[in-house]
């Protein structure tokens, strides 16, 4: 059935104008003054609300076998709860063990996303080993439609890669054009200093902070970089939380590294002082890197504003705090590591980035969605309204008022972060490849519409 958008204000990351949008076979077909509808079509009233392009979640982990336990949600319950939120797209990290065959895990992660996800989505192809045969396999999931890797520099003995396999790593992306996700924490430091504070009997959560403060980070970033210099290659770096670390990322472009930067919606809203409340409460706010000091807050607000941070994501890992999160009671080093957002991420962002004045309309667009889609080879395709695009869309009410709490949420995870903070704007109506799948908070979508989104590698 024919879709037609009527009256709303299109904001894309560079244009704002008031228009119709007609969709039809899944992309946009027509944007013009008073489109008539054909018989048939269903009509969306945008009248006095935005249409943005469907965000894009650049960093999730769904299927996550992580810490002596898996993550909570299924393709099911966090496609639906994207959507609830407006995010059409995301992209998963696969996480195979060491010991795994990448093309398993390859097989496996989309296994479990096809036929389930209601929202499309793709993945970064994670690293964790390099040797030959890996590194044929690497080749072999490229020629598939994964157009990124992702690395681990934390982690050691689980996803953690050495030196070795990091240059290994880079020089393959490099010759092949694809770019690479990192997680940057020195994985050394981090294991002396939780072993020191173990020995001291510091065994609370609020000690996962002091295991892993913004130099380790810092650190971690200036490793990629140089790496990434060695090769030329094109690297991105996930979940930045700090000051420190964006100073060396910066330093790295100031030199010509070609690097881009994430941070996440956990970091500009709450800060260290969550993981240190008592009770052991503070588990629910374990993540790595960790929640900052709140001075760190404006840096990241700025870097967004200003370009020097890209993309805004969720790093999105969901562990229950009553079973899952209780595994690290006596030991901060056992607390599953998540801080659960996909559904709020979007929202969030709108009311305390563009209703606040942090950020404007387009860069809230382009942070949240017409960036991912640049960087990973889904534009213009994804994270835009033009002709030809899918016609994934969301039809924003900056007038609506709201709550975040668990209560709520569709996610399925027994708590929220962000619970009672007010939000002030949500979507009305998303649409995926030009059906409605989301309404006022509902999902009304198809599980397993979802689509895996080849990509081809763009970054030589
Ligand atoms: O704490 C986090 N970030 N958990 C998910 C795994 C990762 O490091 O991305
Ligand atoms: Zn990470
Ligand atoms: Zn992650």
């Amino acid at each position: 059935m024919p879709l037609l958008i009527k009256n709303g204000e299109i904001v894309t990351a560079s244009e704002r104008y008031v228009a119709d949008i007609f969709c039809e076979n899944e992309t946009i077909t027509r944007i013009d003054h008073n489109i008539a509808a054909p018989p048939g079509a269903e009509i969306v009233d945008a009248t006095g609300k935005y249409v943005f392009p469907g965000f894009i979640d650049p960093h999730v982990h769904i299927y996550l076998p992580f810490m002596g336990t898996f993550a909570k949600d299924t393709h099911e319950t966090a496609s639906k709860a994207a959507l609830i939120g407006g995010t059409t797209t995301f992209i998963e990290m696969i996480c195979p063990a060491r010991s795994d065959q990448p093309m398993e895990a390859f097989e496996l992660w989309l296994g479990k996303a096809k036929g389930n996800s209601a929202c499309d989505f793709t993945f970064h192809m994670g690293v964790t080993r390099y040797d030959d045969a890996a590194e044929k396999q690497f080749m072999d999931i490229v020629k598939r439609g994964i157009a990124s890797f992702k690395i681990f520099l934390a982690y050691k003995g689980a996803f953690g890669v050495t030196d070795e396999e990091l240059y290994k790593t880079l020089r393959l992306a490099k010759k092949l054009g694809v770019i690479t996700t990192a997680h940057c924490e020195n994985a050394d430091l981090v294991l002396e200093l939780q072993k020191k504070f173990l020995a001291e009997g510091k065994t609370g959560p609020e000690w996962h902070h002091e295991s892993r403060p913004p130099v380790v980070e810092a650190e971690g970033v200036h490793h990629l970089m140089t790496f990434a210099e060695m090769h030329d290659a094109h690297v991105y770096i996930v979940h930045l939380s700090c000051d420190e670390a964006l100073r060396e990322a910066l330093a790295g472009k100031y030199r010509g590294v070609k690097v881009w930067v994430e941070t996440l919606i956990q970091y500009l809203l709450i800060d260290k002082t969550y993981a240190e409340r008592p009770n052991f409460e503070g588990a629910k706010f374990v993540m790595s890197p960790p929640l900052r000091d709140k001075r760190n807050q404006d840096i990241l607000w700025n870097g967004l504003r200003d370009g020097l941070v890209s993309t805004l994501a969720t790093d999105h890992a969901p562990f229950d705090f009553a079973v899952q999160k209780e595994m690290g009671r006596n030991d901060f080093t056992k607390i599953p590591n998540g801080i659960p957002s996909l559904e709020d991420r979007v929202n969030a962002f709108f009311t305390y980035g563009v209703k606040r004045g942090r950020v404007d309309l387009h860069r809230f667009v382009d942070a949240a969605s017409t960036q991912s889609a640049k960087l990973f080879g889904l534009f213009p395709r994804k994270g835009t309204i033009q002709l030809g695009s899918d016609a994934d869309l969301v039809v924003y009410d900056p007038l609506s008022r709201g709550t975040i709490s668990a209560r709520t949420q569709s996610v399925n995870v027994d708590y929220n972060a962000f619970e009672g903070l007010p939000i002030e704007g949500r979507p009305h109506v998303v649409t995926v490849r030009g059906k409605v799948a989301a309404r006022d908070g509902k999902f009304v979508g198809e599980l397993g519409r979802g689509k895996f989104l080849e990509r081809e590698p763009g970054h030589f």
